[in-house]
């Protein structure tokens, strides 16, 4: 049987890359008629890792439930839930910790690039050679550094405890998320190893779409703290403005080569998802057009594709007493599931 878990930060508005990677895959999976148990998650508890306003917080977090039922997330099928409401995800990931080398997580690219991109706020551009784990880097830049937490150098031990509290077996999420799932089978292994066989192995449900990347900047990816992103309630002016004013590559023809053409390529990879034509069909349709027309259509189109997401979003916003009771149901169901896992896990480690 298939269990799923999946879970996305409240740290900002959704972007198209988020839908595209993630959610978009969580609700095709939703209907599948294996599914045994799935799981939405607002990773509120991992969205503290990096600063964050305390003032606005419990608004995010409400805004992104408000954005996964808009989505078309249906909570009568799968479970919506807050991570800081279910304890149990925290308690399991104390003891992933402590079973797992510190060195695997200073490792991790998502951890590295997250201090380069500090220490470069603060101290402008790295040289080339730039690596965290020489310590010659990690002195005279980590001691000031607050933003870097130990939170968010434990963080892939939350996230391999939120899968495995539910003992999913898949986990949809974009390609960023890979040495997160590598790491939780790393734990998985250890566990089974020193405590006797609890845990299966973990896949990654992977899409087209899973590394949408920026607009400015197509080696980066699309995220959400640069604000280049298109968010899913941008309004049309917004979309249109940031379509138009997306880099190109140089020359004019409108083709698929992700190594020769990445802005490009990332654009028209919007498109063929959005339109649901093939390369082909886009690639004739463009031929002798410029950049200006195929922009335009491709702001028309994603324009399109968001206007129901919107208008559903603004009636959940309304209505936001019945998203927190609809989150509490979910959240009753999860904590019986975690409870169990919990209980089995603390007679194997000798803490019952
Ligand atoms: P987060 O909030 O950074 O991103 C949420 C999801 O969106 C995907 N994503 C993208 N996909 C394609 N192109 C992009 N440009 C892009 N940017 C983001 C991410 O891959 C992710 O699937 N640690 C996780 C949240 C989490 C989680 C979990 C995920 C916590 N516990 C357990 C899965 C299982 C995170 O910060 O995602």
């Amino acid at each position: 049987m298939t269990r799923i878990l999946s879970g996305i930060r409240p740290s900002g508005k959704l972007h198209l890359g988020n839908y595209l990677g993630a959610i978009k895959n969580w609700i095709e999976l939703q209907d599948r008629q294996d599914i045994d148990l799935a799981v939405f998650m607002i990773a509120d508890y991992h969205g503290i890792t990096t600063p964050f306003d305390p003032k606005k917080y419990s608004e995010q977090i409400l805004e992104t439930a408000c954005e996964f039922l808009a989505a078309g997330l249906d909570y009568k099928k799968v479970l919506l839930i807050r991570q800081s409401q279910i304890p149990q995800h925290t308690e399991l990931a104390w003891i992933f910790s402590s079973i797992t080398p510190e060195t695997f997580f200073r490792r991790l690219p998502t951890f590295t690039e997250k201090i380069k991109e500090v220490i470069e706020k603060k101290v402008g551009v790295l040289p080339e050679d730039f690596d965290i784990n020489k310590t010659k880097y990690l002195q005279g830049y980590f001691q000031d550094i607050p933003d870097i937490s130990l939170g968010l150098l434990a963080y892939p031990a939350l996230m391999a405890a939120d899968i495995l509290i539910y003992k999913a077996n898949l986990v949809p999420v974009g390609q960023d998320q890979l040495p997160h799932i590598y790491l939780t089978n790393e734990i998985v292994k250890r566990f089974n190893s020193k405590f006797g066989e609890t845990f299966g192995v973990v896949k990654e449900y992977i899409a087209e779409g899973a590394k949408i990347m920026s607009l400015q900047n197509p080696k980066q990816k699309m995220s959400k703290s640069a604000d280049e992103g298109i968010a899913l309630n941008d309004s049309p002016s917004e979309i249109k403005e940031k379509i138009k004013k997306a880099v190109t590559d140089s020359g004019k023809e409108i083709i698929y080569e992700p190594q020769k053409k990445p802005a490009i390529s990332n654009l028209i990879t919007l498109y063929k998802i959005f339109s649901r034509k093939s390369l082909e069909e886009i690639k004739n349709q463009y031929e002798g057009k410029t950049y200006i027309q195929f922009k335009d259509d491709l702001a028309e189109i994603i324009i399109e594709f968001l206007k129901p997401f919107q208008k559903r979003y603004s009636e959940f916003k309304s209505d936001s007493e019945e998203v927190k009771k609809i989150l509490e149901i979910s959240e009753g169901i999860a904590r019986n599931e975690a409870k169990k896992t919990l209980h089995e896990i603390k007679q194997k480690i000798g803490l019952l």
